[in-house]
């Protein structure tokens, strides 16, 4: 028997690389996470992010590309974005178990990230007045609010387009490391703002 050593997807399905080698496109698109501690991934993951995205114009694309590798480079029980969409927060790409679809604005901790234009850190997602569950497994929590045309300082009155929220089954896993990077993946985003989503 042929040992399986990769796959493609072509118009006629997934197929054995070696079965069908004229009907294959081996996309490029991977990312390699170097380094053990939480700083040193994020430090590997973020440039790779900026490759990933870099001569793609295509916002969803970029977002769910985003969304992936920080799933995979951490390894968080969930990882995913909400756009805002009128008096809603709406699910957008994101990786891990199905999810609340719509969140109102000040409500639960992706809403009040929302609200107060800040990043939310809980240590305890039982603890949180409000918190909506999605998933029984999520025990801390961190929700980035990502800024249509940031200043870099971040300064308030900046509009919100969307959440970047992060779920671990762990208590207490997040703290000022994650909050530093994932602001600065959040910039990302914002750069692709003005696309219609
Ligand atoms: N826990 C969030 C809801 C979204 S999920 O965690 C994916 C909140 O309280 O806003």
């Amino acid at each position: 028997m042929t040992a399986i050593t990769n796959f493609c997807v072509s118009s006629v399905g997934v197929k054995l690389i070696e079965q069908i080698p004229h009907l294959c496109t081996i996309m490029s698109e991977s990312i390699t996470i170097s380094g053990t501690t939480r700083k040193e991934k994020y430090e590997s993951l973020i440039p790779q992010i900026k490759t990933l995205v870099q001569g793609e114009s295509d916002f969803i694309a970029n977002i769910s590309n985003s969304v992936g590798a920080i799933k995979h480079a951490m390894n968080f029980f969930w990882v995913g974005i909400y756009f805002v969409k009128g008096n809603d927060l709406v699910l957008g790409p994101f990786q891990g178990p199905v999810a609340c679809t719509r969140i109102a604005f000040g409500k639960g901790v992706c809403g009040t990230s929302w609200k107060e234009k800040k990043t939310m850190m809980v240590n305890d997602v039982q603890i949180f007045p409000g918190h909506i569950v999605c998933s029984s497994d999520s025990k801390s929590e961190i929700v980035v609010p990502c800024f249509k045309n940031a200043r870099p300082d971040r300064s308030i009155g900046e509009e919100v387009f969307a959440v970047l929220d992060i779920d671990s089954d762990k208590l207490n896993d997040f703290d000022e490391t994650d909050k530093f990077y994932l602001e600065q993946i959040a910039e990302r985003f914002n750069e692709c703002a003005n696309v219609q989503i």
